[in-house]
């Protein structure tokens, strides 16, 4: 006969069949069954929103919103984990091949993404997802969950992989100032609309949940991130920490993804809501992000490296910066920025012929290329 094991807490919590008597039925148990609802209307696709609709939500089809659809599927072509590259070589170019200011530009360059990434993924998951009123929004975005928690799990493997010290890496980001400006930045926008008295059918609140989507989607993804991978591109490029690099460009097609599809949404509740951005607020955005990174830059290029520097990092961001501003349908807010890197896009696209060093990556992707 069964006998618990009752030094076991899990086990001395199952009764022991003597004890056990079936609860006696009661009329509130019998008036707990569901009683059959009379049919429902079908549901006309017309009347979805992506925010503030009424229809019902747990309904994916049919689409109003097919482009979100297809994201979702796009984004699936773009399957990976970290495990699936080499690393080796990483190991011994971080420890006998770079100089000290390029350790000093990779370590800093994971401290700001492992951050980065989990204030993303908060982002999506806990404030917008729940807003979105059509299911076909909320699946994409179920998967932008899922990509940043992988990109979290790259930056940890990457730390891994070299041994470097965990708790000095994550840490940086409270210490350093220039870090931590751009992670403050990110998290007043990501408090002001995670907050549960936010209420979108208020015109305020609405107009702040808007701009902190366009933030995260245009500055955050659009241009820290897209911007953020390069200097390791660049030590790439001289045939250094190429595994590193692999992992981030695997990440960088993500946040391609993530940017145009934040930017896609906006404009969607702009056209729907008979809302517009405000200019004076969009300026402001773009002024902070801007003395944001170029602080950031200041303090990861103190000395430039073989093909990198800072007046790099800052007129490459200011450049795409202009290229999320005309996707939002908004005037450049660096008029004559120039193209510092034309190199990076390369890095993000696709589909293109092989890399320099004939990494899996460029071949990886089974799907048809993105379109802006
Ligand atoms: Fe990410
Ligand atoms: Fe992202």
């Amino acid at each position: 006969m069964f006998q618990p094991d009752w030094d076991n807490p899990l086990e001395a919590a199952i009764p022991s069949p003597q004890s056990f008597q079936p609860e006696q039925q009661t009329v509130t148990d019998s008036a707990a069954v569901t009683p059959l609802l009379e049919a429902l209307p079908p549901i006309n696709p017309d009347d979805k929103r992506v925010v503030n609709g009424m229809t019902d939500i747990n309904q994916l089809a049919p689409f109003k919103y097919p482009w979100a659809w297809q994201y979702f599927l796009n984004a699936n072509k773009n399957h990976w984990t970290p495990l699936d590259i080499n690393m080796t070589a990483d190991v011994h170019d971080y420890h006998h091949r770079l100089t000290s200011e390029e350790k000093h530009i990779y370590e800093n360059v994971l401290s700001y993404l492992t951050t980065s990434d989990i204030l993303a993924m908060r982002n999506i998951g806990l404030a917008v997802m729940e807003k979105m009123s059509a299911p076909e929004l909320q699946i994409y975005q179920a998967r932008q969950v899922y990509e940043e928690s992988m990109h979290t799990w790259t930056y940890q493997h990457c730390i891994e992989t070299l041994g470097l010290d965990q708790g000095e890496i994550y840490n940086r980001y409270r210490v350093v100032p220039a870090i931590h400006r751009k992670i403050r930045i990110a998290n007043q926008r990501l408090e002001s609309v995670l907050s549960t008295q936010i209420d979108l059918s208020n015109r305020d609140d609405l107009e702040q949940f808007v701009m902190a989507y366009t933030f995260f989607a245009g500055v955050f993804e659009g241009c820290w991130f897209y911007n953020g991978f390069s200097p390791i591109f660049a030590l790439q490029r001289r045939g250094l920490m190429k595994g590193t690099a692999e992992q981030l460009q695997y990440i960088m097609r993500d946040e391609v993804m993530h940017a145009a599809f934040g930017i896609r949404v906006v404009k969607q509740i702009l056209e729907e809501e008979q809302l517009k951005l405000d200019p004076k607020a969009m300026e402001l955005m773009w002024e902070e992000a801007e003395a944001a990174e170029q602080s950031y830059a200041d303090y990861l290029l103190q000395e430039p490296i073989l093909g990198y520097s800072a007046e790099n990092h800052i007129e490459q961001f200011r450049f795409i910066a202009n290229r999320r501003a005309k996707q939002l349908n908004q005037p450049e807010p660096f008029p004559n920025a120039r193209n510092a890197l034309p190199w990076l896009d390369e890095q993000a696209s696709l589909r293109k012929e092989k890399n320099f060093f004939e990494t899996r990556v460029t071949e990886y992707q089974t799907g048809g290329s993105l379109q802006w």
